[in-house]
């Protein structure tokens, strides 16, 4: 077993983008924060010093935590935060895994600047299912806000209203060329005529889904979310936050300057849009005044782009790499995922009332302690495992809202036996604002078997499920005004948080969580906690 420790201090930078200078959080100084290198069946210890004014906690995004839940890092899920001052080891070690995924603060907004990559390489001597690329290179995508992010949510849930969008997206923490702004810093990718390049893609942004396109460039698609995939060229990759994807650029132009853009995508546009990010492909025989050839930019709501996109995905499901779906299911559920209202006598602005986020008409309270700790040492009081498999009452999902759009609140859990098949339809409930919801799961990946518009037909739709290739991911989206059918083995102990990946949603309520019992012990049960863990 191979050992990898390293040490990840959060502290403050000073950082200038788009004409300004604010300080941010960070690890180690860096943004995006340092990349991690593991291979698979590794360990990894990181040791998180807290030295900054909030308190901090760390995901590893799609690390599925096999029994170490306590190394998860959502806080109030699986682990009180690390004060200020305080420091914890977060154990953990990496199997049947590998590819690309993402570690980032799973705290407040924190996320925005603490993120970085996290590279799984395969186990020493076993190829990529795919020729051996000349040179991998990481690109994380992100957003940038001109004013402090804390202050932006704080501000948002005082008042009832949404959030500021950000300000502009980000390519390895870059704006690019931003209008009216000279540009601070533009990432530039040097490439060499022929050769093939891996490029590790992940959206770190909080709250918008992102296109991706590389001018006059194909990708080739390998693997999503530390999964492999059927390899399939497109000239756009879809991203939500959360989500990762490796694909292989082939340089097959002789010279000159490419642009790389990241531009939203919403099938609904609500809000006004970021400035979009852009970097630079270049070939080495560019003449130093060729002009860069720009990207044609996908229209914000280009759903039948990102339809394509979606429908391309397959497992790869060769011998080697199998897709373990569940052929039969023990659990079959069915969540609303979406937006109600609730009422906020504190909120003036917005006469009373607020929006919050829901799954099942619940709007998830979190709880002062952490649910593995409470249901690891029998705490009661914490949290209720009554959470509903279905929803309350019948939404029409398609046509104009329904008459109850109060929603209830509560840390309400739903208890499944080690070892379940699970099957959620998660249907969006599309009635005060339609949007995608890329819906995250802690502790596992998720087949999607099915995907549609509308509301979900219990005694159709599953005829035409996909049991033989779906998509293996750990964060899936929810088609605005449609649904999604995803299939899990809950073969992995302890409490595991699943929520929408747009931060805004998240903080509004829109998640919950499972709690999966121990199997028989020791093998199947949750690991006791690490010494340091931190207290509430
Ligand atoms: Cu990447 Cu619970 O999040």
């Amino acid at each position: 077993v191979r050992i990898l420790g390293m040490k990840f201090v959060v502290v403050m930078k000073n950082a200038s983008r788009l004409c300004s200078t604010k300080p941010i959080v960070t690890v180690n100084g860096q943004f995006p924060g340092p990349t991690i290198y593991a291979r698979e069946f590794d360990t990894v210890l990181v040791k998180v010093v807290n030295h900054v004014n909030y308190n901090v906690s760390i995901h590893w995004h799609g690390i599925k935590q096999f029994r170490t839940g306590w190394a998860d890092g959502p806080a109030y899920i699986t682990q009180c935060p690390i004060q200020p001052g305080q420091n914890y080891i977060y154990n953990f070690t990496i199997s049947g895994q590998r590819g690309t995924l993402l570690w980032h603060a799973h705290i407040l907004w924190l996320r925005a600047t603490v993120h970085g990559a996290l590279v799984i390489l395969p186990k020493l001597g076993v190829p990529y299912p795919f020729p051996k690329p000349y040179k991998e290179e990481i690109i994380v995508l992100g957003e940038w806000w001109k004013s402090d992010v804390e202050a932006v949510i704080d501000e948002a849930q005082k008042s009832g209203f949404a959030p500021n969008v950000s300000d502009a997206h980000t390519i390895n923490g870059y704006t690019g060329f931003v209008p009216n702004c000279p540009s601070q810093g533009e990432f530039t990718l040097n490439v060499e005529s022929t050769k093939t390049y891996m490029l590790r893609i992940i959206n770190a942004g909080l709250n918008e889904q992102f296109f991706f396109v590389i001018a006059r460039h194909n990708l080739t698609i390998v693997e999503v979310d530390a999964c492999y995939v059927k390899p399939f060229k497109t000239d756009t990759i879809l991203i939500a936050p959360g989500q990762t994807t490796t694909a292989l650029l082939t340089a097959d132009h002789f010279s000159g300057s490419y642009a790389m853009s990241v531009s939203t995508f919403m099938d609904t546009p609500i809000t006004v849009d970021a400035t979009t990010a852009t970097a630079t492909l270049r070939y080495p025989r560019t003449a130093a005044n060729s002009q860069t050839i720009f990207t044609t930019i996908p229209p914000i709501n280009a759903t039948p782009i990102a339809n394509k996109y979606r429908d391309s995905l397959k497992s790869l499901n060769s011998g080697k790499y199998p897709a373990k779906v569940p052929l039969t299911v023990d659990h079959s559920l069915v969540f609303t995922v979406g937006l109600g209202f609730s009422l906020c006598p504190t909120c003036k602005a917005t006469n009373g009332i607020r929006l919050v986020g829901t799954v099942n008409n619940v709007t998830f309270v979190m709880p002062t302690t952490s649910l593995l700790q409470a249901h690891y040492f029998k705490e009661n009081g914490v949290f209720t495992d009554d959470f509903p498999g279905h929803p309350p009452h019948v939404f029409n999902y398609t046509g104009p809202g329904p008459r109850n759009l109060q929603a209830t609140s509560g840390t309400r859990v739903y208890r499944l036996p080690f070892n379940a098949t699970v099957q959620v339809v998660l249907q969006d409930t599309g009635i005060i604002l339609p949007e995608d919801h890329p819906i995250h799961l802690h502790g596992f990946n998720v087949f999607g078997v099915g995907r549609g518009m509308g509301n979900f037909n219990q005694d159709k739709d599953p005829k035409r499920f996909n049991l033989v290739d779906p998509v293996e991911r750990n964060t899936i989206g929810v088609p605005s005004g449609g649904w999604v059918a995803i299939r899990f083995r809950a073969d992995n102990p302890g409490v595991w948080f699943m929520h929408c990946h747009l931060e805004v949603h998240t903080t509004w309520g829109l998640k919950m969580a499972f709690l999966v019992d121990n199997g028989k012990c020791p093998n199947e049960c949750v690991l006791p906690p690490p010494k340091d863990l931190p207290r509430c």
